[in-house]
């Protein structure tokens, strides 16, 4: 297989990469990422530095047609799994337009240099946050109708619906993916977990959006990551596949297991105003995967927590040059050794 992964230098992309030269060692993995803010070089240093002519890094926009057509022949590539996005929902209120260029525009450019230079396969990884959200009871099933309440997830139902389009109208090989929210090793501290983990390691407050009660379904990054795999390997051409940790939480209770686990006090948690267009609950049912490609999640949400804390523990280092943005001079090292 030589597969092209776009924004393999974020947080699920670096652990798919990782996971895919673990599993499967003759796989060709070429990495397209533009390194915005939230792309890390220094992610993957162990693994460009392991894999020799098995993995290749190239530093490029998704929306670039040319250089997109351009991989996509020359590497001989069979298969593209589609991560890059714009992803952080507090962002995109701040600012919709990247969100539009590159989770829209981006994703269609994709879809369309492999339709026209033959790529066999394209992954498109979208999530959850598409169906909208849920009252205190029920599940979103890959049928349910896409109802986004933010420009983030609005601009990932945009592209859903262009991968459904391109499999119905040129009957292109398009295979798309739903998952809930991701926490483990390399995400980028804007998110809850990592956030809530830096704050109360400093003994900072920590801010909790309105009443904490707001729920999400929370798996392991692994575990997403099988479960695209299993889609790129085994999924049924134009298929929508749901994935889920089956751990639903209430914001509040992620806070206080990760107080628990840093020793710290919950009299750091701050209610602070809500989050405009804030879902309130999202619930992933997961039985077509489970059913078609026998998915399933292997990670507890105790034992996942455990196993990222214990990981930002262990690298104080990348969560400094993350936090003082030292980590974005990786490329200009990147560049210099390669000159
Ligand atoms: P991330 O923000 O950590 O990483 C995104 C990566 O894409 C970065 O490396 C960035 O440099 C790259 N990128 C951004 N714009 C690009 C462009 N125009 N061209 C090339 N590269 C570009 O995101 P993540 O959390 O790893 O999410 C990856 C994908 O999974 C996204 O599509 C996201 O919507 C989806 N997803 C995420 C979650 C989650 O909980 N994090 C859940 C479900 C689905
Ligand atoms: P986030 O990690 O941004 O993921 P998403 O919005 O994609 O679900 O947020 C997870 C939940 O945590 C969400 O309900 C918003 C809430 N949240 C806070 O309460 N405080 C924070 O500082 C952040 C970043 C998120």
């Amino acid at each position: 297989m030589r597969l092209l992964v776009t924004g393999g230098c974020g947080f699920i992309g670096a652990n798919f990469l990782y996971a895919m030269r673990a599993r499967h060692p003759d796989w060709r993995l070429v990495n397209l990422d533009k390194l915005t803010y939230a792309g890390n070089l220094g992610n993957l240093r162990a693994l460009e530095a392991e894999a020799g002519a098995h993995y290749a890094f190239i530093h490029g926009d998704i929306c670039d047609r040319e250089l997109v057509t351009r991989l996509l022949t020359e590497h001989q590539i069979d298969a593209v799994v589609n991560f890059a996005a714009e992803s952080h929902v507090d962002r995109s209120i701040d600012d919709p337009a990247p969100f539009v260029v590159t989770n829209v525009l981006g994703a269609q450019n994709i879809l369309d240099c492999a339709r026209r230079a033959g790529t066999r396969r394209v992954v498109h990884v979208s999530t959850d946050e598409v169906y909208g959200s849920l009252g205190p009871t029920g599940q979103f099933y890959e049928s349910t109708p896409l109802a986004p309440n933010s420009p983030y997830s609005a601009s990932k139902a945009g592209a859903d619906l262009l991968a459904r389009a391109y499999h119905e109208t040129y009957g292109q090989d398009v295979v798309l993916t739903r998952c809930s929210n991701n926490y483990g090793p390399y995400q980028f501290p804007e998110k809850l977990i990592p956030l809530m983990y830096c704050k109360a390691t400093k003994g900072e407050t920590l801010p909790v959006y309105g009443d904490g009660a707001n729920v999400r379904d929370w798996i392991f990054v692994d575990d997403h990551c099988r479960g695209v795999e299993l889609a790129l390997t085994q999924g049924r051409a134009g298929a929508v596949y749901n994935f889920g940790g089956a751990a639903e939480m209430p914001n509040i209770e992620v806070v206080r297991t990760i107080l628990r686990l840093t020793g710290q006090d919950e009299g750091l948690i701050r209610f602070v105003i809500d989050r405009p267009g804030h879902d309130r609950r999202y619930a992933m049912n997961f039985d077509l995967a489970a059913a078609e490609l026998g998915f399933a999640p292997s990670v507890s949400f105790a034992q996942g927590m455990e196993r990222t804390i214990a990981w930002y523990r262990a690298n104080p280092d990348w969560l400094a040059e993350v936090q003082s943005g030292e980590y974005l001079k990786f490329m200009d090292s990147w560049y210099k050794e390669r000159a």
